[in-house]
């Protein structure tokens, strides 16, 4: 059992090495000392957030003269646990990554504290009992986010005393963004009595899974007042069910999603999202910046929130040409 898993591990090393960005040191400084090597497991390529995420750290790497060693899990933890391992087999400098679910982690946490590697956080956080097994965690305030979008919509209806009926389209299941932004949005329309989540299902955050499962709420509701997406892809995806039922996203249910996509401002200036929440994906040079310090060994806050704002259809039009995702 043991050989087969030592198998599996090499031969995944060397996917991991071959799927290496700028395999073979593109992106190293040149000359003098050795560049630091990053191992970075990213979750996925799920959603337009997530393309910009990656980019944004392949380029930040470059500009550091940091040699990224990059792989994609295909939104599978255990693709992720698997590549962690098998840089800690290469014994890279840094382990960074954005875990695709928040609990599981304990395990492959203890083996690179072991290995002596330190562990950077991005973008979604782990649940862990153990104690320092990761440096700091660099990414949105998804509660937060949730609470924002819950805010906005109260204000949106606070000249009504009617129930409101909202369809929730949640993130993939077990994930940091789908706990935290159900629970902000939660929070906030739970002090109002009548708003009323009728329906609330996983899309994963893909473009097919939020048209899929919006198409089955149409069916099952004819009453519904507003959708709450956890993300963009996913209200984009909705948009199209929405049509296709013959009603005008937008007008005949309120929209409300996350993330900030180009394409969901363009949704936005033709009025089918009313209002989206920022989350920003271009932290790759904060990211690097703190790999560069923990492998110095200096000191990090543990925890690093990015900055983000709400635009409402007013906004986006405004916003579109200066959007860089
Ligand atoms: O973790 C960030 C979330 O993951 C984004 O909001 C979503 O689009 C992505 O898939």
């Amino acid at each position: 059992m043991k050989k087969a898993l030592s198998a599996a591990a090499a031969a995944l090393a060397l996917a991991v090495a071959a799927t290496a960005c700028g395999g073979g040191g593109e992106g190293a400084q040149s000359g003098g000392d050795d560049p630091i090597v990053l191992g970075f497991s990213q979750v996925g390529a799920e959603s337009g957030w997530r393309t910009a995420n990656t980019e944004s750290i392949k380029q930040a790497a470059k500009e550091a003269g940091i040699e990224l060693k990059f792989s994609d899990a295909q939104q599978q933890q255990q693709n992720q646990i698997q590549a962690i391992r098998s840089f800690i087999q290469q014994n890279v400098d840094v382990i960074a990554f954005s875990p695709v679910v928040e609990s599981g982690w304990d395990t492959v946490l203890l083996e690179a504290k072991a290995a002596g590697i330190p562990v950077v956080l991005t973008d979604r956080a782990v649940e862990t009992d153990q104690k320092d097994v990761y440096e700091t965690f660099l990414g949105s305030d998804f509660v937060e986010e949730g609470r924002k979008a819950g805010r906005w919509l109260v204000e949106e209806y606070a000249d009504t005393d009617d129930q409101v009926n909202i369809v929730e389209l949640q993130g993939t299941t077990g994930s940091a963004p789908a706990n935290d932004r159900k629970e902000g949005f939660a929070e906030i329309i739970g002090e109002h009595d009548k708003f009323e989540v009728v329906a609330s299902q996983s899309g994963d955050f893909t473009r097919s899974g939020g048209q899929e499962v919006m198409q089955a709420f149409l069916s099952s509701h004819d009453d519904i007042d507003v959708l709450y997406a956890h993300n963009d892809d996913m209200a984009l995806g909705a948009i199209e069910s929405i049509e296709a039922a013959g009603l005008e996203p937008g007008e005949d249910i309120t929209i409300i999603s996350i993330d900030g996509i180009k394409d969901a401002f363009r949704a936005m200036a033709d009025g089918k999202i009313n209002l989206v929440v920022e989350c920003n994906p271009l932290i790759g040079p904060q990211l690097m910046d703190l790999v560069e310090k923990v492998h110095a060994g200096e000191e990090v806050k543990p925890r690093i929130t990015v900055e983000e704002g709400v635009f409402t259809q007013d906004e986006a039009a405004e916003a579109l040409p200066d959007r860089k995702y």
